[in-house]
């Protein structure tokens, strides 16, 4: 994984010093409030409900043992012993005093981890697939690309106070998205040409929040060397011309709406002319010297595609066989596979890692894969590169540390924000509704019958849960003090990225698991042989599940 040097290591100190020097200064009266806001937004920095709340990036999901035990460390020492690990590849600590903060980016920093620009009108952490450089069906591995657009983007001086903030995600997976792409800022599709050249098709306009839409293709082939010079084109256009009257307005979404994809296109143009083939564009040299910190690790070249203790397990075991069978992906290394330690524990939110948990993943990731962990934007944690034949120990050892709920991918695994138990803007709670759900599929044997199925929930507009591009999508929403839920369905965020509809009026909290169980009867009634949650409702519409839960 990528290693610090020495510019980056210093560039991560002074940032500690100069936000200590602030928090100071702000302590001591000498900053107002609102010339602190920008200042510790840009070092993830939020004041919540409770507490402040901190967000730590994890850039493109990667994580080292070393790392994980020191957030387990920073968790204990300056907060609850727990962390969130959000949709957008960062974790979040819910309960840090202000004046610990800079203490904890100082021991960060010490890891090389830091909070920079995770929140605040920049550009903020770049995301990708979780499974990056591990599957057969890539272009190629996006996270050297994910890097190089991270040091283009860190302390950008001319992009440091944007209209509002902004998100770009790489995806080079050929077969599906697993990076949402269609739905950030700017998406970064990585493909090869006729000519098996790499280059990008590059998405932008993209979003969720209380105005959702999916991204439209700028450019359907950027060579390889431009990526930097055309996504400083569009972010250029964007501070130019982005909203800044109304901040519901603000993100480049509107202003791509506004203009229409062909003008936009016209002035990214215009503006890259400027800055094509300049000093931004990148060289073999510069690629490789990136691709480099992520060569594939020191695989066992011996070991073949079946085991056999392995197989017998599975024979006899129903629970090994449904975990290997939900909980791992097949790996391009033969004898080895990827390995998802589920997050979703029902009667713990989404998400949510305690110290203990963190410090057991970190042990596993030591034992059975190269020491290194991802995080996932379904708010999981993944083992890369486990090696078949160890997959009885990992299970033994992730089941005693509550890792091995084989839910991976169903109606269980849910995407949850931290909604009204923490967060100040939520209208209404999700954790609790999460929990209800979970409790009521609690039966494995039929979640498997139900097949893949994304259900995300959001405690409100802002959308932190990505209820529009779930299958099954669930909305907090305040009515008259009192919170109720709005539900969607045929939501995406594959190719075919697509926001869900909104089936009608909203529901009480004590509802929402008989909603979603109606919901699931009409499909598991109407669905044909092999037909997914989404094809159902992609062919029938969403009128029969109106009518059943809406019947009196
Ligand atoms: C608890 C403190 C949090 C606050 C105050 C907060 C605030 C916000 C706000 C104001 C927006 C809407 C902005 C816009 O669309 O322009 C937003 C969107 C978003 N947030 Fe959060 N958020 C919080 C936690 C989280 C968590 C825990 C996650 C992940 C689970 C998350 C991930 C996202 C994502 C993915 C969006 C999507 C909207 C988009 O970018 O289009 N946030 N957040
Ligand atoms: S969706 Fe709303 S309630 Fe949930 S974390 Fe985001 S801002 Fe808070």
């Amino acid at each position: 994984m990528y290693v610090y040097d020495d510019y980056d290591q210093q560039l991560v100190d002074e940032r500690v010093n100069q936000f200590r020097e602030q928090t100071n200064r702000y302590l001591a009266g000498g900053l107002k409030e609102e010339e602190f806001l920008p200042l510790r937004l840009q070092n993830g920095l939020y004041v919540q409900r409770h507490a402040p709340m901190l967000r730590i990036a994890i850039p493109y999901g990667m994580l080292s043992s070393t790392q994980l035990v020191k957030l387990a460390d920073i968790a204990d020492k300056y907060d609850r012993g727990y962390g969130h690990f959000s949709t957008r590849q960062n974790i979040q600590l819910n309960w840090p005093t202000l004046e610990s903060v800079p203490d904890i980016l100082a021991e960060l920093a010490s890891v090389q981890m830091h909070a920079i620009q995770t929140s605040g009108n920049c550009i903020r952490n770049t995301t990708t697939d979780q499974f990056a450089g591990v599957l057969a069906d890539e272009v190629v591995d996006p996270r050297p690309y994910c890097e190089l657009i991270r040091q283009w983007s860190t302390f950008h001086p001319e992009f440091a106070f944007l209209p509002r903030k902004f998100k770009i995600a790489v995806n080079s997976a050929t077969s599906t998205d697993r990076a949402a792409i269609q739905v950030h800022d700017i998406g970064v599709q990585i493909v090869r040409n006729a000519a098996n050249e790499v280059g990008y098709r590059v998405y932008v306009g993209g979003g969720l929040g209380r105005t959702p839409m999916v991204g439209q293709v700028i450019t359907e082939f950027l060579p390889e060397q431009h990526l930097l010079t055309y996504l400083e084109a569009i972010v250029r256009v964007y501070n130019q011309h982005g909203r800044r009257d109304n901040k519901y307005k603000a993100r480049i979404k509107i202003l791509v709406k506004a203009l229409g994809i062909e003008a936009f296109r016209a002035r990214v143009d215009a503006e890259w002319a400027h800055l094509k083939d300049g000093t931004g564009t990148l060289t073999q040299a510069e690629i490789d010297r990136v691709a480099k910190h992520f060569s594939a690790p020191d695989y066992d070249t011996t070991l073949s595609a079946n085991d056999a203790a392995v197989e017998e397990l599975k024979a006899s075991s129903k629970g090994f066989r449904n975990w290997v069978e939900r909980n791992t992906t097949a790996h391009k290394v033969p004898g080895y596979t990827a390995v998802t330690l589920s997050l979703k524990k029902t009667g713990i939110a989404p998400g949510d890692i305690y110290s203990k948990q963190m410090r057991a993943a970190a042990k596993l990731a030591d034992e059975f894969s190269f020491s290194e962990l991802r995080v996932s934007h379904f708010q999981n944690l993944i083992l890369a590169d486990v090696k078949i034949k160890d997959l009885p120990a990992l299970w033994e050892a992730a089941k005693a540390n509550g890792f091995a709920t084989p839910n991976i991918g169903t109606l269980t695994d849910i995407i949850c924000c931290p909604g009204g138990d923490f967060c100040s803007l939520a209208n209404a709670k999700s954790i609790p509704i999460a929990e209800q759900i979970q409790a009521r599929f609690e039966d494995l044997d039929y979640l498997y019958d139900l097949g893949d199925i994304e259900l995300n929930i959001s405690g409100c507009m802002n959308a932190c849960g990505h209820h529009h591009i779930g299958h099954i999508g669930i909305l907090g929403v305040d009515k008259k003090g009192e919170e109720f839920y709005q539900v969607s369905l045929g939501g995406s965020s594959n190719q075919n990225a697509a926001i869900g509809k909104i089936l009608g009026p909203s529901f009480k909290a004590d509802e929402m698991a008989d909603v979603v169980e109606k919901l699931i009867n009409v499909y598991v009634e109407k669905r044909t042989d092999e037909e997914l949650f989404t094809d159902t409702v992609a062919r029938l519409g969403i009128t029969p599940f109106k009518e059943r839960v809406y019947a009196a």
